[in-house]
């Protein structure tokens, strides 16, 4: 995704030195690579940071949950790929409104989210999807938990501008797939769409 972020972002703020960004939620696949923190001067700070070690000398992260992180600092670019779906219905709106809090004045949200279609469909028999409330949940060892919220992207709109954001970029491209919960990689017709945004602080 560096080329796309790159791309996207400088098309509204120029990646240069002294920039501020904060990734929630990276797992095992950051967005930025090595190769973009060692020619970009910037402050990367993770949180949830699983895997690739090999960035820690580039940045500082916290190995805990956003919404119970206090961070001090106030961020030029905050990405979240995939993280922010997995919030649960009380919580989602208390970690927008904190990403919103933590942007600087005209700083971006670049996000990434599963979205619902009409032929949404999970095989697995460990999985349960809530068409009413748009939640998956899993079934693990007999307990039932939420895993992701997977709603229609007019609801992601009006989270967004709910908390002020602007929005600049909006895509849905149905034909790129979110694969949940399952460990086999190929994507299928039944999984959710794939929603990208960019947004801003005005
Ligand atoms: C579906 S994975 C996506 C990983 C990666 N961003 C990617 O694009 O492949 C979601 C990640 O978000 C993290 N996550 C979910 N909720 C979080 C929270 N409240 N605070 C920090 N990380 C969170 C999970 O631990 C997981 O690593």
């Amino acid at each position: 995704m560096d080329q796309d972020l790159l791309k996207i972002t400088e098309e509204k703020k120029k990646i240069s030195d002294n920039v501020n960004i904060l990734e929630i939620g990276p797992g095992n696949n950051p967005s930025l690579s090595i190769n973009f923190l060692e020619t970009h001067k910037c402050t990367y700070h993770t949180v949830d940071f699983t895997g690739l070690n090999s960035l820690n000398k580039y940045h500082q992260h916290f190995i805990s949950d956003f919404l119970l992180t206090e961070l001090k600092r106030s961020y030029d670019i905050i990405i979240d790929r995939c993280a922010w779906h997995e919030q649960d219905l009380f919580t989602r709106h208390k970690y927008v409104k904190k990403i919103y809090c933590l942007l600087k004045k005209d700083g971006c949200f670049i996000g990434e989210h599963a979205i619902y279609h009409k032929s949404i469909k999970f095989e697995e028999d460990y999985l349960l999807f809530d068409e009413d409330k748009k939640v998956l949940y899993q079934q693990k060892n007999g307990i039932i938990e939420t895993v992701k919220y997977i709603p229609e992207t007019q609801q992601i709109e009006s989270d967004l501008k709910l908390n002020k954001f602007e929005i600049l970029k909006f895509i849905c491209d149905p034909t790129k797939k979110i694969i949940c919960n399952r460990s086999i990689p190929t994507p299928r017709q039944g999984d959710p769409d794939h929603l990208y945004f960019l947004t801003q602080k005005s």
